[in-house]
Order: C-alpha cells, then sequence, then structure tokens
C-alpha cells in the first residue's frame, strides 16, 4: 500500500483537507507533463467551463483549459496515474467508508494571468462529486511564481474564517471534501499545470 495514502486520508478526516508532497515522483511529473503539452500542442484543449456566449462570463471566473483524461486513449503514463488514484479510492473506501464508485479527471492548463474566482466544486455542477483531488505538474515552482491554490477554512469557534495559500509545487497532490470547502486559484506569472480530478459516489 502506498504510505501517502494515509496521510491524505488523516488530513481530510482533522481539517477537512490532505496535502502530502512527492505523490508523483519528478519523473511521473515530467512525464505527465509532456504528455499535457502534446495533447495542447494537438489542439485538444477546451476553454474550460460552458461555451458559446457565455465565454465573456466565464473567463471573469476561470481562465483555465482543460483536457479530460479518457482510459481508452490514455497513455501509459496517464494509465498509471488512473490506477494510482484507483488504489487511492479502494484505500479511502476501507479506512473511511466514503462508498466512492467512480473517479474522473482532466488536465488543466492556466496561462499566465489567469485564476479561477473563489468556488465549491460540488455545489458547481454534480452532488455525487465527493472528493476533489488536484496534483500539480509545474517543475521549479517558486513562491514568487504565485498562483497558490488557496482554500477557504471556516473557524469552527467563531463566524470567521481562515485563508489557507498552497504553492502548486511538482509533485504535491491536495485533496479536499468537494461540497464543504471554498477555494480559489490565485493568478500566476508563469504557465501553472495540474491534473485535477472528482472521486464521486455511485
Ligand atoms: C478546480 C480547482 C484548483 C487548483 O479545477 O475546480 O479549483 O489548484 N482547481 O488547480
Ligand atoms: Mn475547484
Amino acid at each position: 500500500m502506498n504510505p501517502l495514502f494515509e496521510p491524505i486520508i488523516d488530513g481530510i478526516v482533522t481539517h477537512g483537507y490532505g496535502i502530502v508532497d512527492d505523490f508523483l515522483s519528478l519523473g511521473e511529473v515530467k512525464a505527465l507533463a509532456n504528455r499535457l503539452h502534446e495533447r495542447h500542442i494537438a489542439g485538444q484543449f477546451r476553454a474550460a467551463g460552458i461555451g458559446n456566449q457565455q465565454i465573456l462570463v466565464e473567463n471573469a471566473i476561470r481562465g483555465d483549459e482543460i483536457l479530460w483524461i479518457d482510459e481508452a486513449t490514455a497513455t501509459p503514463d496517464e494509465t498509471a496515474f488512473l490506477q494510482l488514484i484507483g488504489e487511492f479510492v479502494q484505500y479511502a473506501n476501507q479506512t473511511c467508508y466514503l462508498g466512492l464508485r467512480e473517479f474522473e479527471f482532466h488536465y488543466a492548463r492556466y496561462p499566465a494571468g489567469t485564476f479561477y474566482k473563489r468556488h465549491l466544486d460540488q455545489f458547481r455542477s454534480d452532488s455525487r462529486r465527493k472528493l476533489s483531488v488536484i496534483c500539480y505538474l509545474n517543475i521549479d515552482w517558486k513562491e514568487t511564481d504565485g498562483g497558490q491554490l488557496a482554500l477557504y477554512l471556516p473557524d469552527s469557534d467563531s463566524n470567521s474564517e481562515r485563508q489557507l495559500t498552497i504553492a502548486p509545487t511538482a509533485g504535491r497532490l491536495v485533496c479536499f471534501e468537494s461540497g464543504r470547502l471554498e477555494h480559489e486559484v490565485l493568478p500566476a506569472t508563469r504557465e501553472r499545470l495540474s491534473i485535477t480530478g472528482w472521486l464521486k459516489t455511485g
């Protein structure tokens, strides 16, 4: 069993979120970032959100481009990633009885200067989304590059909240309860890459 599964689950149970570094090795990050770039150059990415007349509205909310990872057309690196997530789902179900049945993941590419305003993942589209998972693919990311994930954590003994900012460094995984934690992607000074997905009940 992967020794990083336990600290992720432990974080979710105690704080509502889990963060681990080196969930992906540098080799895995490089391979997945290469696949992302190849697929981007091949024109496979689409602006995230909805299309048509809504694009202007959507751009004010989020500026990323995404590509869903399809098992049928996955490369070996992508298949290995999906397998790792499958093992994590199994572990999460065994330890927390979450009843997770399926998962969906997409690549996300935020061009420099783009962002994703404060939002809740579950509210947006799918109440079967239980856990949000983000794996970052940004090699040599520096604090000054920006692009942090901001989590808004409710403070239990007051009506206030606390903002936790997390740098999107290569190999880092962040996981949180999709229906509970509002969050935001802050603008970065360089392209920001990730694989983002949701673990869902059936
Ligand atoms: C999302 C999201 C966070 C991140 O895609 O819904 O909130 O850090 N992503 O990329
Ligand atoms: Mn989100």
